[in-house]
């Protein structure tokens, strides 16, 4: 299978910029490319004008990547890029997934995020309910810890 590596190039970017790098949260590039290989990762593009058809040379302003089995639907990445937040591409963005996911047939889509993370507004606006709470699962960069939060959507289909 050939991968786009154009598209590798817009969503490493992306990572290299939305990510704070004291919590670990980002893949490298052999991570992002491995998992869309396995075939069951799929992946969204979001350009600065909200479009999610990208101009051959546009960058992209943010990205999700996604693994499904059956019909669940993890979000394992979702991100903008800094320079392009609060304009509301990350509400565009997360309903483009939910949309997606709901076309594939997915039953349910889950993600696990950091609890002090103001995405969760995001996700909440979205319909997404808190279902599970792993205690210290991150590490905070002074040395403490930060629980994980599982978040997710039942999908009408
Ligand atoms: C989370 C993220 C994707 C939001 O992207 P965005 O384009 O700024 O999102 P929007 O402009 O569409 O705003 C979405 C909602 O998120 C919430 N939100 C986003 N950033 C926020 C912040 N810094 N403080 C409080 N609420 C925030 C708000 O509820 C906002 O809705 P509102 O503007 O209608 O009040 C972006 O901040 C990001 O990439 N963060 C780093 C990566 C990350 O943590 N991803 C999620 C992993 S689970």
């Amino acid at each position: 299978m050939t991968l786009p590596q154009d598209d590798i190039d817009r969503i490493m970017a992306v990572m290299e910029q939305a990510f704070p790098p004291e919590y670990g949260e980002a893949w490298n590039r052999r991570q992002v490319s491995d998992a869309l290989l396995l075939g069951n990762c799929r992946y969204g593009l979001i350009a600065a004008d909200g479009s999610m058809q990208l101009e051959e040379t546009s960058e992209s302003a943010g990205f999700f990547m996604s693994r499904s089995v059956l019909d669940e639907e993890e979000l394992l990445l979702f991100a903008i890029s800094p320079k392009y937040r609060r304009k509301g591409l990350g509400h565009r963005l997360l309903a483009q997934f939910i949309a997606t996911a709901k076309a594939a047939g997915m039953q349910r889509v889950f993600l696990e995020m950091r609890k002090d993370n103001p995405a969760a507004f995001l996700y909440a606006s979205h319909g997404f309910r808190e279902v599970g709470l792993r205690p210290g699962y991150y590490r905070t960069p002074g040395g403490g810890r930060i629980d994980a939060i599982s978040q997710e959507l039942t999908l009408d289909n």
